[in-house]
């Protein structure tokens, strides 16, 4: 059994974070999204894995390496242009040769892992073997027809959807999903459709199998959605605190902080995770949130966010909350008058004020 997992595309719903970093590198309670799908591979007991990068650009193949810190090994199959999931498994054909494999979209995540889904394909011999949520929205996803328990049909984006059922990002196929993918032709968005490869399985005649999942998350291009899925892992964390607290704090819930971290006359309210070298100072730090390394938070409080490393929230007067931050951003008081509001924002950001 072999992983393919794909990290491709352009996040255009994720701008501005997504200028000048790619989606699945945003961190989830500080670990790039990327990391969870490894690591669900993994724990399921596969140790080679692709990785589908977009060929202009090594930012994942930097971040991520060749797998040894996993001790698994990862190669990385570049695709040219982002024709679509059907596009992304034909390309990796070379890779996975003849073997089963399991299909994860690197901006998925799944709570709880992957391995059950993987005994129930290899028990099942199907053919494919596909995971479904159920979602409020099905017409933003692909969505399967269902009829005495089977999958008769899988429609991409349907305007009209025919079940409440969404396609997980996590998919089980052998070596027959090449003949489907080499078959199609693109769709009307101009891209090979893994839904249509789906459907073609089904009309030769292939056994598609399916499960139910709970616990997914995926993006819908919203920054609150990564902000859901933080809490959903926040929620599930081990304490651990290596850096330090000083006797005018208080740390209380599930707490991570790394070392060289320092909290001074502060409180931090889990589940929260912070980085290492960080300076939480006479500041409070709410439930749900992640601060990545070498962030300074002083004089100021915040709550159900995500901020990168090395930002700066300084002597902020209003509590922060709900907001997405990316690497190396500075939030602080403006000094000296007139009193302002003053700001360098890039193209598609957005700042709410009160
Ligand atoms: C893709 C698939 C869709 C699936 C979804 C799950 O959608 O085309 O069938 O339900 O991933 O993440 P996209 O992310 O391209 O909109």
């Amino acid at each position: 059994m072999k992983a393919l997992i794909a990290s491709g595309g352009r996040g255009t719903r994720l701008r501005p974070i997504t200028h000048t970093q790619n989606k699945h590198l945003i961190p989830i309670a500080n670990k790039p999204i990327l990391h969870y799908a490894i690591e669900a591979a993994k724990e399921a007991g596969i140790k080679e894995m692709g990785i589908v990068v977009n060929a202009d650009s090594h930012e994942v193949q930097d971040a991520i390496g060749d797998g040894s810190r996993w001790n698994v090994h990862i190669t990385y199959i570049p695709q040219e242009a982002p024709l679509g999931l059907a596009h992304v498994v034909r390309i990796a054909e070379p890779f996975i040769g003849i073997e089963p494999f399991i299909f994860y979209l690197g901006d998925n995540l799944v709570i709880g892992g992957v391995q059950r889904f993987v005994e129930e394909f290899e028990k099942s011999k199907c053919n494919c073997f596909l995971t479904l949520a159920r979602v409020k929205d099905p017409e933003r996803f692909g969505v399967p027809e269902l009829r005495d328990g089977h999958i008769v049909s899988i429609e991409e984006k349907p305007k009209h959807p025919k079940s409440s059922y969404a396609v997980a990002g996590v998919y089980l196929y052998d070596r027959h999903i090449f003949e489907a993918v080499k078959a199609l032709k693109p769709s009307a968005r101009g891209e090979y459709e893994i839904s249509d490869a789906h459907q073609y399985l089904i009309d030769h005649g292939y056994s598609v199998g399916y499960a139910e999942i709970t616990g997914w998350w995926k993006d819908t291009g919203k920054p609150i959605d990564l902000l859901e899925a933080n809490r959903l892992i926040l929620d599930n964390i081990t304490p651990s605190m290596e850096g330090s607290v000083d006797e005018h704090s208080m740390v209380a819930g599930k707490v991570s902080a790394g070392k060289g971290t320092q909290i001074m006359n502060s409180i931090v309210r889990g589940p929260v995770t912070i980085g290492e070298h960080c300076i939480i100072e006479d500041s409070y730090v709410g439930p749900f949130t992640s601060i990545g390394d070498w962030c300074e938070i002083r004089n100021s409080e915040v709550e159900f966010s995500i901020i990168q490393k090395r930002c700066k929230i300084l002597n902020v007067g209003i509590r922060i909350e709900g907001s997405l931050l990316g690497m190396d951003v500075e939030i602080v008081e403006a000094a000296g008058k007139p009193r302002v509001h003053r700001f360098m924002l890039g193209e598609l950001s957005r700042v709410e004020i009160v």
